[in-house]
């Protein structure tokens, strides 16, 4: 399905900020690929993060590098709305009338609070307001979808929800019911072993480390252990997995064929990847570098869509205090 002149909300979460390839095919490519349809809002969810994040410079270095991260992505004309959300001035005054037409029974039901119950963990109740908060990020901007992984499904349910109650509470057709696109096709993309993706095993690909981390984590992606001179099965292995998402299709169907040769071992296949990998996000690595320097010029852009991003809201406060009291 091709969706054209909708509005499209993406987000980024400043809890940790090293890209990966994962992050890239899953988030990236897609948000830019439809923002040229699309009326596309990316958001940095600083205010979600403080639901996990305590430490003040931890949290400014995370926002700084995620922003010098997705700007390097974004092409110089890009009219993507990259935007903070803290910097939303009438948001949190829009959460507190969402938590008023909320039913407690329905956040009870939100997954992130369940396992946390489960597992008898104290959360705080940023956690259990998390779903509402979320709400008016997707509402406030009159978004038709957004895109999401499989885990966030039910906090697009519960922001239809939300907005469905607001609407029948005050007997106005006010909030439009946003719709996700769920892609979960991306699971073929590996990580470097077969475990989950997670921080503290350090599995992951980080696209803009130096080139001397990029290699030290390309060479440690798991493989069988065939003997070096025996051929190797391609479809079998994650080098090569990994391998067809940038290279070409000739390239693909090369190596392919080195796969059965004696002289051919993972440890080839892998400085190929590498090879690949850099080739592929040579220009957003230079960018990165030279926005990291130069922060100011994200800075500058950031502003104005801020101020593009409050306004949206202001005037979304403004009619639902007409509609609510005021
Ligand atoms: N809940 C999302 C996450 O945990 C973050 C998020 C905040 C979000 N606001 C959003 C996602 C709006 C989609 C739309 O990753």
């Amino acid at each position: 399905m091709k969706i054209v002149n909708k509005k499209i909300l993406t987000w980024v979460k400043p809890t940790w900020s090293w890209m990966h390839i994962w992050n890239y095919f899953w988030a990236v490519k897609p948000i830019i690929e439809i923002s040229k349809w699309n009326q596309t809002y990316l958001m940095l969810a600083d205010l979600h993060s403080l639901t996990s994040v305590h430490d003040k410079n931890t949290l400014k270095d995370n926002i700084k590098n995620v922003l010098i991260e997705y700007f390097s992505f974004l092409p110089d004309d890009s009219e993507i709305i990259v935007f903070e959300q803290s910097k939303l001035t009438h948001h949190n005054d829009i959460v507190w009338i969402l938590n008023s037409v909320t039913p407690y029974s329905l956040m009870l039901r939100a997954h992130a609070f369940k396992d946390n119950k489960d597992k008898d963990i104290d959360i705080n109740m940023a956690v259990f307001n998390y779903p509402i908060l979320m709400t008016a990020d997707i509402i406030n901007f009159d978004i038709d979808y957004v895109p999401v992984w499989k885990d966030q499904k039910q906090h697009i349910e519960f922001a239809r929800d939300i907005a469905w109650n607001f609407n029948k509470t005050y007997k106005k057709d006010f909030f439009k019911l946003p719709n996700e696109i769920i892609s979960d096709d991306l699971w073929i993309i590996p990580w470097t072993d077969w475990r989950k993706m997670s921080k503290s095993y350090n599995n992951f690909i980080p696209i803009f480390a130096s080139e001397k981390e990029l290699k030290k984590q390309i060479m440690s992606i798991v493989t069988d252990d065939t003997p070096l001179e025996s051929p190797k099965n391609p479809d079998n292995c994650n080098v090569f997995s990994l391998i067809k998402l940038f290279a070409s299709d000739e390239k693909i169907k090369e190596i392919r064929q080195k796969y059965e040769k004696w002289w051919y071992w993972y440890w080839h296949a892998k400085l190929e990847l590498l090879d690949l990998i850099l080739k592929y996000f040579e220009i957003p690595r230079k960018k990165y570098e030279i926005y990291k320097d130069n922060f100011s010029i994200i800075e500058e852009k950031l502003n104005k869509w801020n101020i593009i991003a409050n306004n949206i809201v202001s005037k979304k406060y403004i009619d639902i205090k007409d509609i609510v009291w005021l």
